[in-house]
């Protein structure tokens, strides 16, 4: 499984870097609007520190206008993937700029159905929104589970299934058992898998353990 970082912060993300176990960013329009500034200096400047794909989102609502704006963004560096919306026109930008070549990721997907028609339309990846169908009281993890099964029946479906809005590591890890291709995690949350309790609190044993030897390893 792949581990994306989904935000705009460009301090954060180059602190994960750091524990190279980071394979890609995902920004959308608010997570750019929270950094305050410009979305191609951002952008760019998150491309330079992580060499994985960077996802970066039109904010155009016609397919000639998501075109003009994912052409713009592709240009920027090469791990540049364009985030498009799950709507007819973004499909359609989505299908135009993958047979340019274009990574893509489709964005804001829902429904089962709205994964096959983003896989249809050649997407690097679609972005099914677990929490918040957990927040309207639907189960985000059942969607994992059935855009998995459906693209496993179909080998001509390269989609990736990249899970989004994450909230705890719970989702990460019920993600990881349906074979999910990458998750998309918050910053806060990808501290959170880190931890545990007893390995806090036998490392603790283990060095006063070690102290009293007056050992030194070197
Ligand atoms: C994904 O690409 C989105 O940017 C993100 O995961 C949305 O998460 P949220 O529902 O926490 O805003």
């Amino acid at each position: 499984m792949k581990f994306f970082v989904d935000t705009a912060d460009v301090a954060e993300i180059r602190e994960l870097a750091g524990s190279g176990l980071l394979d890609g960013v995902t920004t959308n329009p608010s997570l750019i609007a929270k950094s305050g500034r410009k979305m191609a200096d951002v952008i760019a400047e998150i491309c330079a520190v992580v060499p994985g794909p960077v996802s970066a989102e039109v904010t155009a609502t016609e397919s000639e206008g998501m075109l003009k704006e994912g052409r713009y963004l592709a240009k920027i560096a090469d791990n540049v993937v364009v985030k498009l919306p799950l709507t007819p026109e973004g499909l359609k930008a989505c299908k135009a700029l993958t047979d340019e070549g274009t990574q893509t990721n489709v964005t804001l997907c829902f429904s089962a159905a709205q994964a096959i028609l983003a896989a249809k339309a050649g997407a690097t990846y679609v972005s099914p929104f677990v929490g918040r169908l957990d927040d309207i009281g639907q189960d985000g993890m059942e969607l994992i589970a059935d855009i998995v099964q459906i693209y496993a029946n179909y080998p001509a479906f390269t989609t990736e299934v990249l899970v989004a809005s994450i909230r705890n590591p719970v989702h990460v890890v019920d993600a990881a058992k349906l074979g999910a291709d990458v998750c998309t995690v918050p910053p806060s949350t990808l501290r959170q898998l880190f931890n545990h309790p007893l390995t806090d609190k036998g490392l603790a044993a283990f060095l006063a353990d070690w102290q009293k030897t007056g050992q030194s390893i070197l």
